[in-house]
C-alpha cells in the first residue's frame, strides 16, 4: 500500500514537472530560443496551401493579449485585484497575456516580440531549431528539436483558460477551436 502511494506521488511530481506552466518564472535558457511570429511564420504559414496560419493567428484575440492588458478596463480589474502596478506591469497579468515577459533575455532571439501577446511559440514551444525546413518536414525530429504537438489539446487550452483568470466565465473547448483552428489542408 504505502509503495503504491508513493509510486503515485512519484508519478505526479514527474507530472507536474513536465506539464506547462504559462508565464513560469525560472526558466535557465535551453538549447532553444524563441524566434517571434514574424520570421519563418511570415514565409512558411502564410500561403493557402499551408493553411494561413498566420493570417488566423493575427485574426485572433491571441495576438492581441498583450494590448487588451494596455486598456482602462484592464487595469480597472487590476486594481480591482489589488495590484497597485497597471495591467501591463503585473506578472500575474502576464502570464497568461504574454509569452515571455518574465523570461530570461537569452532565451530569445532579437527577431522576438513580446507585444505578440500569446503567438505560436507561446503554444508550439521555442523554434529556433525546429524552424528549419529540413526539421520541420519530418514531425519526430521536429519534436527533438523543442517543437510541442499537443495531444490533448483540451487541457493544454485550460492551462490559461480557467478560473484564475478575472474574466474566465466558461470554456468550451469546441467552440474555442472552432474559432482559432489552423490545420495544413
Ligand atoms: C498562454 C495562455 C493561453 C493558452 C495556452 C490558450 N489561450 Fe486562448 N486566450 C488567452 C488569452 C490571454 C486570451 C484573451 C486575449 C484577449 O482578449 O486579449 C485568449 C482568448 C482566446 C479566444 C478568443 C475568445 C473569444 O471570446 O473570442 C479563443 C477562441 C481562444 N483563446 C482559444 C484557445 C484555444 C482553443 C486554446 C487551446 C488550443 C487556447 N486558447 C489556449 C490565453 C491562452
Ligand atoms: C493558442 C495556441 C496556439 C497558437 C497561438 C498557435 N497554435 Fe498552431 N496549433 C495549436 C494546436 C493545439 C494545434 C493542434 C495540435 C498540434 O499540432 O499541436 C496546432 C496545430 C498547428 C499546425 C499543424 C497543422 C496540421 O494540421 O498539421 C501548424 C502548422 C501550426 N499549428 C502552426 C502555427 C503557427 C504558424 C502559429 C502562429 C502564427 C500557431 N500555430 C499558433 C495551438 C496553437
Ligand atoms: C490564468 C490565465 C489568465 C490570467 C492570470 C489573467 N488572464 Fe486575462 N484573460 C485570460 C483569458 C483566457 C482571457 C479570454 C477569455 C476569458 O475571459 O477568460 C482573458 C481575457 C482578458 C480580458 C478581455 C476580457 C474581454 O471581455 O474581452 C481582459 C481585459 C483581461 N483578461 C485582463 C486581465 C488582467 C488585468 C489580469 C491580471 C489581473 C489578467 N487578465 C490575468 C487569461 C488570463
Amino acid at each position: 500500500m504505502k509503495t503504491k502511494l508513493s509510486i503515485i506521488a512519484v508519478l505526479l511530481i514527474g507530472f507536474a514537472a513536465l506539464s506547462f506552466k504559462p508565464g513560469d518564472e525560472v526558466s535557465q535558457a535551453g538549447p532553444f530560443k524563441y524566434v517571434g511570429a514574424n520570421t519563418c511564420v511570415g514565409a512558411c504559414h502564410k500561403s493557402d496551401s499551408q493553411g494561413k496560419q498566420l493570417d488566423i493567428w493575427q485574426n485572433s484575440k491571441h495576438s492581441q493579449a498583450y494590448k487588451t492588458l494596455q486598456t482602462p478596463e484592464a487595469d480597472k480589474i487590476a486594481k480591482d485585484k489589488g495590484f497597485t502596478t497597471p495591467a501591463a506591469e503585473t506578472p500575474q497579468c502576464l502570464k497568461c497575456h504574454v509569452l515571455g515577459k518574465e523570461m530570461d533575455p537569452s532565451e530569445f532571439e532579437s527577431s522576438f516580440s513580446k507585444e505578440d501577446g500569446v503567438q505560436c511559440e507561446s503554444c508550439h514551444g521555442p523554434g529556433s531549431e525546429y524552424k528549419k525546413l529540413a526539421i520541420m518536414k519530418d514531425k519526430e525530429k521536429a519534436k527533438e528539436n523543442g517543437l510541442i504537438v499537443h495531444d490533448n489539446k483540451e487541457a493544454f487550452c485550460t492551462t490559461c483558460h480557467n478560473s484564475e483568470s478575472p474574466t474566465f466565465n466558461a470554456f468550451n473547448y469546441d467552440e474555442m477551436w472552432a474559432k482559432i483552428v489552423h490545420k495544413k489542408p
